[in-house]
């Protein structure tokens, strides 16, 4: 069987005529353990890199144009464009995540010389909520660093993938995606402070468990998702607490501050909202701890309470969601479970003991199906390095 970069290499010379002077690159996607919706409110995060995500094959052009061709849009063939057709916010096809990279990088003053010709095929099931997109901009970035040798860090990846995310592609993203993609580290996970950037590595240490990602195989597209409804309403709230107390944002609030004041938040929804925000962002301090002590059992417990609380005040799980988690929740062996990303569809991110995954998938499985109709797609992961060169 021939390896992926073999496959992609030969791709890329059918379609472009030959894969002479091209190279190979892989960005991970994403899973976050918990830490959900905080990171727009200068909360914590602890999301990792994973063993699979997007490889990309690029050669620089002599000229200024740009072709695009993805092994997971086969049908679309070969896009092509210019260094001089960056459209913020009008652009619609997928080349708007690479594209919106290469124009970030112009606005921070680092122009492509010449184009690039550029092949990209995905492992991440497309629209799962595993980062696909965070995981073609860091990708992107990573291809434009070695190409043209502009200066950036792996940390500058992340932060250029997010801006891009934000004002090329209009999706009010946090900073948690591009940050763990590009900053993943094979067998951790990152504890990632959004106020500060302050970040660490925590191992995995898994003794005798895997994670098992289970894909609702509901599609779900961020843009025209509750997600920046979300947002705002957490802006509101913060707002709202700030004319009676000193805050810059919900995540300095501890459970009893926030109690202590919460009245001065005016609206019931607005209300729970940011007692997610608030009570995640504490459940994601003590699940850090609480691994870290090796007390795996008190870190599944956080996660389940950390889905509850996505699906009754933050209201982001689903029918789709709520059956993964609860059915997971029945399997003995199960740790913990919980749905990851911006929810609204995608998938549930579970630690399970090893003797008990083909258990889980058959019961979580078998229920999902028999609920919802169609079936859910489960992956046994493997936590992975940050962007490589192959
Ligand atoms: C999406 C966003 C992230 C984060 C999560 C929710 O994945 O891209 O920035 O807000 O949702 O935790």
């Amino acid at each position: 069987m021939s390896s992926i970069k073999e496959t992609v290499l030969q791709k890329f010379a059918e379609v472009y005529g030959s894969a002479e002077g091209a190279k190979v690159y892989f960005a991970p996607g994403r899973v976050n353990l918990i830490g959900e919706h905080t990171d727009y409110n200068g909360g914590h995060v602890f999301p990792c890199a994973l063993n699979i995500g997007t490889y990309g094959v690029a050669r620089k052009r002599e000229d200024n144009k740009l072709r695009f061709f993805s092994m997971n849009f086969e049908q679309r063939g070969v896009i092509e464009s210019s260094l001089k057709s960056f459209v913020p916010g009008g652009d619609k096809n997928w080349t708007a995540y690479p594209k919106g990279v290469m124009w970030a990088f112009e606005q921070r003053g680092m122009k492509m010389p010449v184009g690039i010709d550029l092949l990209l095929f995905g492992n991440i099931p497309n629209g799962s909520g595993l980062s696909s997109s965070a995981s073609v901009e860091v990708l992107t970035g990573s291809i434009l660093r070695d190409l043209f040798g502009f200066e950036v860090t792996n940390q500058d990846l992340a932060l250029i993938g997010q801006y891009s995310e934000n004002k090329y592609n209009l999706v009010n993203c946090g900073i948690m995606d591009q940050f763990a993609i590009a900053m993943g580290k094979k067998d951790c996970a990152i504890f990632l402070d959004t106020a500060t950037l302050q970040y660490e590595y925590a191992p995995v240490v898994l003794d005798g468990a895997k994670i098992v990602i289970s894909s609702s195989n509901k599609k779900r597209g961020l843009g025209d998702s509750k997600y920046n409804e979300r947002r705002s309403e957490c802006e509101t709230a913060l707002a709202e607490l700030q004319k009676v107390i000193d805050v810059k944002n919900l995540g300095e609030l501890d459970e009893a501050t926030f109690e202590k004041y919460k009245d001065a938040i005016k609206d019931d929804v607005r209300r729970k909202r940011a007692k997610h925000a608030v009570y995640e962002n504490q459940r994601t301090l003590k699940a850090v701890a609480a691994l870290k002590a090796g007390d795996l059992a008190q870190f599944g417990q956080l996660m389940n309470a950390s889905h509850v609380s996505l699906r009754d005040d933050y209201e982001v799980t689903g029918i789709e969601l709520d059956t993964l988690a609860e059915e997971a929740w029945k399997v003995p062996g199960v740790i913990g479970s919980r749905m990851t990303g911006a929810g609204f569809g995608g998938c549930s991110v579970s630690i399970v003991k090893d003797e008990a995954v083909d258990d889980f998938i058959a019961r979580v499985g078998e229920a999902y199906e028999k609920k919802i109709g169609y079936p859910a797609t489960f992956y046994v992961v493997q936590v992975g390095d940050g962007p490589t060169i192959l």
